[in-house]
């Protein structure tokens, strides 16, 4: 593991599980890396191994490689490996990569446990093709049987939300709090997070949550084609 950080006081991340799988998906993203391409970078364990096998490729051949990314985690570790960092939402990747929580068998994703879901959709928006980083566990039949639905919000919609969760199917939903300060967890977007489980997540949920007041995006990603890894 000590190839994964920067330095012995910059540990990100603290684990990762599955690590050989997801070592052997991020060297296939590498291998797509040209000279002189900007690539898009999302977050989580699966986009930081890809990132770092990126990294090593441009610094053994001397490639010259742009990306921009979707949250702290990978933009530090993008400028520790040399890597030119541009802005998100600024530039239009050629191709991007990131991972996901759970991928159902229409291809919708569920994503957000790590809090960037409203930059991931920003980088899915803008790259011109999408390539999925997973290992497959991640395949499920239903979406939601294993995460919650991450919906990001500004503070003051949190109350509007929770009034109306339950009547649009959710069995429980918590406000998500922070590990390491106390309190909520800030997205990186700088908003809170209402992580709802719902047996069934209804058809038209995405669209229906984005009409209240406060709320910013949600971790569904329907309708955003992909290429796996
Ligand atoms: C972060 C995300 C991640 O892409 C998702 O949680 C997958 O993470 P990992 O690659 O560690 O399994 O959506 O907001």
């Amino acid at each position: 593991m000590t190839d994964l950080y920067a330095s012995p006081r910059l540990r990100w991340p603290q684990s990762i599980s599955n690590l050989e799988q997801k070592q052997e998906v991020a060297a296939r993203a590498a291998a797509r890396v040209k000279d002189g391409q900007l690539i898009g970078i999302g977050s989580g364990s699966n986009a930081y191994l890809v990132l770092w096998a990126i990294g090593q490729r441009a610094r053994d051949e001397n490639l010259k490689v742009a990306v921009v990314c979707s949250s702290y985690e990978t933009e530090t570790a993008a400028l520790s490996l040399g890597l030119q960092l541009l802005q998100l939402g600024s530039v239009k990747p050629l191709w991007g990569v990131d991972g996901a929580d759970e991928v159902d068998p229409h291809n919708r994703l569920l994503k957000g446990r790590g809090g960037a879901l409203f930059k991931e959709k920003i980088l899915w928006s803008t790259a011109e093709q999408m390539y999925l980083a997973v290992d497959p566990t991640k395949y499920v039949e239903r979406l939601g049987q294993g995460f919650p639905l991450p919906i990001e919000v500004h503070r003051d919609g949190v109350g509007l939300l929770s009034d109306k969760l339950e009547s649009l199917g959710a069995r429980d939903f918590e406000l998500r709090i922070a590990g390491g300060k106390d309190g909520p967890v800030l997205t990186e977007a700088g908003n809170l997070l209402i992580d709802a489980w719902f047996d069934q997540i209804p058809e038209g949920l995405h669209s229906t949550l984005k009409m209240l007041p406060g709320v910013i995006e949600t971790g569904l990603f329907e309708g955003y084609p992909f290429q796996a890894l």
